[in-house]
């Protein structure tokens, strides 16, 4: 028989309140919003019966503008360490029921002790967000508590991974704490983020727009580049961190599992062939041809809405995690533009912190002109790519699918830049830049004086295509390790891979670099 003393009746009376949120009222209120409630979440996020709560009795200290006398259940965030697929996490989830799921010292401290818990234990440390920001009642004590939460994600940044899902209207410094993670989740129509909010920006600069407009999925999934993956709804959203979860390690002193796959690393693929003899002014599908290359065909995309002139995400080559970056020849002739090569650059220091290998599949004209781009800062954030891949140790194997110009052909993971092993199909056209535009500048004056400039013109052009758009030159320096059938990718990336599975690159000393941000 169970035996329910005194105490124990208290401490039961205690954590059930604590447990009932902000109250029915607001609980319903939640729902209608089309959001599940922070232990719902929690519930969807985690392995069944996995979580064990810490903190459930934190409340804040605080007691201006009658805080004292409000009940606010554990201080609204619940907290606390629980397993995804078996593998161990640490977890916050912030409660709009209770104030708005507003952030003050109590609250604070609560998120910063498992991100502690998270850093020393190594695993990844998993932020539910749906927060009005700093509680406005504890005023400094709020903002102190925030920055204690910056600290803190910068100091696990690279060591451990850190995962935000923006589940609601984030506002202030709700938004700063998952900006510095390494992703961000958002919900069509009910995830919002904004450093200040529609009233705000009206009444500073007398622009007009609302939470949708301003900070909704749309505008940070294409827009702005803070979301990283969009969901349809929470439950997707729980699904979409879990498979994410599978491409990450621990933390950076661990590898991703491998998963042995059925699919024959050696599998030849016809469409790929098809792709390296069709017509190089009509753009294909580098999503398929990325399909082509992983096991089970399967690719999870990262920042997919996001600078859709380069494709990042994660596959499986041989069972293991490899991070993937290629040119987008459909969207704007797969050029480097600043926000490419910011999105670009993010994901690769990603994979290196966490020992993800990665693949490169190139095919760039150059970087994308225009007075806007240059006035924008194209050289010093275009810079950050280059850096990112000088800079990265995990092996590093790159296929030149097409065209491979200029600077653009340095930045994207060639042998100068220590890819590790650099392959090119026999189509690739590896050179400073394409025919027309280097024919236009060596042979201007010849072309004017010609009888007949319009066919010497084109017989200069043919001279140059025969001459330097091939990968031959480049394999003749030794830049490219090999000319490959296009039909046979799969087989000698995997098998690079394989090789270089312990690659071992040492470290310079120094404190840290100083990445053109
Ligand atoms: C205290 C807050 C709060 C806050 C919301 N609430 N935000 N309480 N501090 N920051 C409370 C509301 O008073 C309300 O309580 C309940 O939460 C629900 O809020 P509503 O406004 O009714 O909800 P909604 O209409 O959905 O709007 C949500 C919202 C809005 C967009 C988040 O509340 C809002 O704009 N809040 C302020 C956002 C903001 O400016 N934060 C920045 C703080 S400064 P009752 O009891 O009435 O239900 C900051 C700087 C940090 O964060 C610095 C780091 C760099």
């Amino acid at each position: 028989m169970k035996i329910v003393s005194d105490k124990t009746a208290e401490l039961h009376k205690r954590s059930e309140k604590a447990k009932a949120m902000g109250g029915p009222e607001r609980v319903a209120a939640q729902k209608k919003a089309g959001k599940l409630t922070a232990r719902e979440r929690l519930d969807a996020l985690l392995d069944e019966d996995s979580f064990q709560e810490l903190d459930l009795l934190r409340h804040t200290r605080a007691s201006e503008f009658g805080l004292a006398e409000k009940d606010i259940p554990a201080d609204g965030v619940v907290t606390g360490m629980g397993r995804v697929h078996g593998r161990n996490v640490c977890v916050f989830s912030q409660d709009f029921t209770v104030l708005g799921g507003s952030l003050g010292l109590a609250h604070a401290e609560k998120i910063c002790k498992v991100m502690d818990l998270g850093l020393e234990s190594g695993v990844p440390v998993i932020g539910l967000c749906d927060s009005g920001g700093a509680r406005i009642q504890e005023g400094v004590d709020a903002l102190g508590g925030y920055a204690e939460i910056f600290y803190r994600n910068v100091q696990a940044s690279g060591r451990i991974p850190q995962i935000s899902a923006i589940l609601g209207p984030c506002a202030g410094g709700a938004v700063y704490s998952p900006a510095i993670t390494d992703f961000i989740f958002m919900v069509k129509d009910t995830s919002h983020m904004f450093i200040t909010g529609p009233e705000v920006i009206r009444a500073a600069t007398g622009e007009e727009c609302d939470f949708e407009t301003l900070g909704g999925v749309e505008a940070h999934s294409t827009r702005s580049g803070v979301c990283h993956f969009v969901a349809n709804s929470e439950h997707d959203c729980f699904r979409q961190i879990q498979e994410l979860l599978e491409f990450l390690p621990q933390n950076c002193f661990d590898a991703v599992k491998p998963r042995p796959s059925g699919d024959d690393p050696n599998r030849e693929s016809a469409v790929l062939d098809r792709i390296a003899h069709s017509d190089p002014k009509r753009p294909y599908s580098v999503h398929e041809v990325i399909r082509e290359l992983a096991d089970e065909r399967s690719f999870f995309e990262v920042h997919a809405g996001f600078a859709r002139n380069i494709v990042v995400g994660f596959i499986r080559l041989g069972g293991r995690a490899v991070g993937v970056v290629a040119n987008n020849p459909q969207h704007l002739s797969g050029a480097l533009n600043i926000s490419a090569s910011e999105k670009g650059a993010r994901f690769v220091r990603c994979c290196d912190a966490f020992n993800i290998p990665i693949l490169t599949l190139v095919d760039v004209p150059g970087y994308w002109p225009g007075v806007e781009q240059e006035h924008g800062g194209i050289i010093r954030k275009g810079a950050k790519l280059l850096y990112a891949y000088c800079q990265a140790t995990v092996p590093k194997v790159t296929v030149v699918l097409k065209k491979a110009y200029g600077g653009a052909y340095d930045v994207m993971s060639s042998k100068h830049v220590r890819g590790d092993l650099n392959f090119a199909w026999p189509c690739a056209e590896i050179a400073v830049m394409g025919p027309q535009g280097a024919v236009n500048i060596l042979f201007a004056r010849e072309i004017r004086a010609a009888a007949k400039p319009e066919e010497r013109r084109k017989q200069l052009v043919d001279d140059y295509t025969k001459q330097f758009s091939n990968p031959y030159l480049a394999a003749q320096r030794g830049y490219i390790d090999e000319v490959i059938e296009a039909r046979r990718t799969r087989s000698k990336v995997a098998n690079a891979f394989r090789f270089l599975k312990d690659k071992k690159t040492p470290r310079v000393e120094k404190k840290h670099g100083n990445i053109p941000l």
